[in-house]
């Protein structure tokens, strides 16, 4: 069954927990919707992931849409979501509908997400007008890095606590159908999944949250250096693979590969016949 907007919410009534993971392309989006994920998410993250930048900030519209193109050929049953990059939609809320038209036409996604509170409600009001779903991000929102000083921890202190509580209530309100709440206290993460009609799904957030999501490289250990706390290691595939392509270089090398079931065979009157004319 379609995972949509409608069943999504459906979920956060009835306690049905969401899952949702990031992908990028084609092959992995097929073993996770082949799992039953809820949700898909062609996160940003495909910056630090997927092309090795530091951060998200210099992922383009054409790097969206071309990821998403990918996984949205790999998933039946998952709701597709598709990041909007870094200044996609912050200059002019024109920008923005435009923007997201290019992620659900040229992408096939189902849905846009985007980054921010308040400053960014009159785009969502917008988007959603243009009968586009749109999932709000919020706590430590990667492409504010710079703003932010680094990847840090968001709304421990009274104040901040109470924006993000505002910040959330203002986005519903202005149409999101789900936010993400990133790198938050659990604490906080409870307060605003419980004040919300619609589904909040957490990363580094709470278990109280109606869902959760996870970069794939990290919980299935693909990344190498530092992974926060967060972000459990649900598999070792990293290891998998390294053991795969040793043993490939080695068998390789050591004229053990291909085996003569690896290779196709010919009739011996042809071969004969190739030697006796000496081609
Ligand atoms: O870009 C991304 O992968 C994200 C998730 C971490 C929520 O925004």
């Amino acid at each position: 069954m379609k995972n949509t907007v409608s069943t999504l919410l459906k979920q956060k009534q009835s306690g049905d927990k969401i899952t949702m993971l990031t992908a990028y392309d084609y092959t992995t989006a097929r073993i996770m919707d082949e799992c039953g994920v809820n949700a898909i998410l062609i996160g940003d993250s495909l910056g630090m992931v997927m092309l090795g930048y530091e951060n998200t900030l210099p992922v383009t519209m054409e790097d969206m849409i071309h990821h998403t193109k990918a996984v949205a050929k790999g998933a039946e049953n998952a709701f597709i979501v598709a990041d909007m990059p870094f200044m996609s939609y912050q200059v002019s809320v024109q920008d923005a509908v435009i923007n997201a038209g290019r992620l659900i036409k040229e992408g096939n996604a189902n849905a846009v997400k985007l980054e921010g509170g308040a400053e960014v409600c009159e785009q969502i009001r917008a988007i959603v007008n243009a009968s586009i779903p749109v999932v709000a991000h919020l706590g430590l929102t990667p492409q504010s890095v710079n703003a932010f000083g680094g990847f840090k921890v968001q709304g421990k202190s009274i104040d901040k606590a109470k924006k993000l509580i505002q910040d959330a209530l203002l986005i519903q309100e202005a149409g999101a159908c789900a936010v993400v709440l990133e790198g938050i206290p659990a604490k906080l993460a409870d307060i605003i999944t419980k004040k919300l009609f619609i589904p909040t799904i957490g990363i580094g957030a709470s278990a109280g949250c109606d869902g959760q999501v996870l970069v794939y490289q990290d919980m299935l250990g693909l990344t190498t250096g530092h992974v926060p706390k967060f972000a459990k290691r649900f598999a070792n595939a990293g290891d998998v693979m390294r053991q795969g392509i040793s043993d490939y270089i080695s068998e390789t090398k050591a004229g053990i590969f291909p085996a003569p079931e690896n290779t196709y065979a010919i009739d011996d009157e042809v071969i004969d016949q190739l030697v006796k004319e000496e081609v």
